[in-house]
């Protein structure tokens, strides 16, 4: 447990590395079972969500070393494990060892991953389409037993293109000799990373509009990997900048990734430029032009970029509006920047944002990874110091965001509890 201790009212300036991305890390990690080798990952962020993941590889028998934010996963002992509800609720995204574990081993037993805060998280789609695939599923009271044994390429056709069931098929799909064809697949950049990913270590993987297609194999060799920049990370900062004000480099961001947040925040008065190292971004912190933004699936505006959004918007010169299109319960950060004074209305999945002069610094609570940020943002315009409490969300996916922050000017200093 833990909280961010927040020194308001400074503008940042400064430069900051942006860290590979979570997103892209956790399932490439989860692939690393598949060769039966030796995986080098190259710009893994030290977060808690990758530190679960390589915990449950070293359960299941991979050798784990780390080397600067390299870390190098032997899977050549890998054996079969059963993934329990201790793993997976430690982080819901261990559904996707299923694909894994059904490639790798021909069979798998996962722990049905709860919902959170964001949303009830269903796993339909990801069965539905392993299913299809030969998978056989036995849907438990607690859990899912998988036998995989005459799996088959086939073409799939998602009813949504849900990131993590499109990660479970490909690394399904990438031990199924023969071409899967995944259709309305997520088209996230971590996707495509992912898709890089199964090509270095032998099963060669296309993604183009939408469309991802699988040749997979039975021979698999050694990769050395990088991971890409987090697209998230780099907006958080952007956003920071947006309403605090000031001059910042964002070293490492990869301007391609973010072409509708960079856009939005281009809307709201930033300057915003880049060259080969990174992202450069500018702003008053004042006079923020309100916004219409509704988040959906890559390339539209991420919903992991929503809370870092709206804690903007409450300081706009006038009212915004945010229409969560993905998940059902993402607004929850919206009660606690109110208690700030912002001027925050829900209606279902949307959020009517009434700018206000200024908000007041105070203790807040962040109840998942987003939100955390978002608040934390929020807290950096306000004079005085705010505490924002529920540091262990930020952790699963912020690289010592206090230390980023201490790169651009700014204090945000942990504290354990
Ligand atoms: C991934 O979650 C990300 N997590 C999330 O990031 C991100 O918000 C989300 O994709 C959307 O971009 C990781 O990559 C580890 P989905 P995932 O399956 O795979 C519904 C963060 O902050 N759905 O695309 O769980 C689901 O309920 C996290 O880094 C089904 O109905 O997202 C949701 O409404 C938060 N049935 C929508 O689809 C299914 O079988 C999007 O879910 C699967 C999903």
């Amino acid at each position: 447990m833990g909280r961010y201790i927040v020194y308001g009212g400074k503008k940042l300036f400064g430069i900051t590395d942006i860290h590979g991305s979570k997103n892209a890390a956790l399932p490439v990690l989860c692939g690393c079972i598949i060769n039966s080798g030796i995986n080098v990952i190259r710009n893994c962020p030290k977060i808690t969500d990758v530190f679960n993941t390589c915990h449950i590889l070293e359960k299941a028998g991979c050798k784990i070393k780390w080397d600067g934010s390299t870390v190098i996963v032997d899977s050549s002992k890998a054996r079969f494990i059963v993934i329990d509800d201790e793993l997976t609720g430690r982080m819901r995204s261990s559904i996707i060892f299923m694909g894994a574990f059904c490639g790798r081993f021909k069979k798998a037993v996962v722990s049905k991953p709860g919902g959170c805060r964001i949303g009830k998280r269903p796993v339909d789609i990801h069965i539905e389409a392993l299913e299809q695939m030969g998978v056989v599923i036995t849907e438990g009271l607690n859990c899912f037993s998988c036998s995989a044994g005459k799996m088959k390429p086939c073409e799939i056709n998602l009813r949504f293109p849900s990131v993590g069931a499109t990660e479970n098929i490909m690394l399904t799909a990438s031990c199924i000799n023969g071409v899967t064809v995944i259709k309305n697949a997520a088209c996230e950049p971590e996707i495509e990373c992912l898709a890089e990913f199964l090509t270095s270590i032998g099963a060669e993987t296309v993604c183009e509009n939408g469309k991802i297609t699988v040749c997979g194999t039975d021979k698999f060799n050694n990769t050395e990997f990088s991971i890409i920049p987090d697209r998230i990370e780099a907006g958080t900062y952007i956003a920071a900048c947006a309403c605090a004000g000031g001059e910042i480099f964002l070293k490492n961001a990869n301007v391609s990734h973010m072409k509708k947040v960079i856009e939005v925040f281009e809307k709201t008065g930033c300057k915003i430029s880049f060259c080969d190292g990174g992202i450069y971004v500018k702003s008053s912190g004042k006079d923020i032009t309100p916004q219409n933004v509704k988040t959906g699936v890559y390339p539209y505006f991420p919903t992991d970029m929503q809370p870092q959004l709206m804690s903007v918007l409450t300081l706009a010169k006038g009212t915004s509006i945010i229409n969560e299109s993905v998940f059902e319960n993402r607004f929850n950060h919206a009660l606690e920047l109110n208690k700030m004074g912002a001027n925050i209305e829900i209606d279902g999945c949307v959020a009517a944002i009434k700018g206000v002069t200024k908000l007041e610094a105070c203790e807040l609570t962040a109840f998942d990874l987003r939100a955390g940020a978002g608040l934390i943002i929020a807290a950096l315009t306000c004079d005085g110091i705010s505490y924002v409490n529920g540091a262990e969300y930020i952790k699963r996916g912020y690289e010592a965001i206090d230390k980023s922050f201490a790169d651009l000017g700014v204090s945000v200093r942990f504290e354990n509890r």
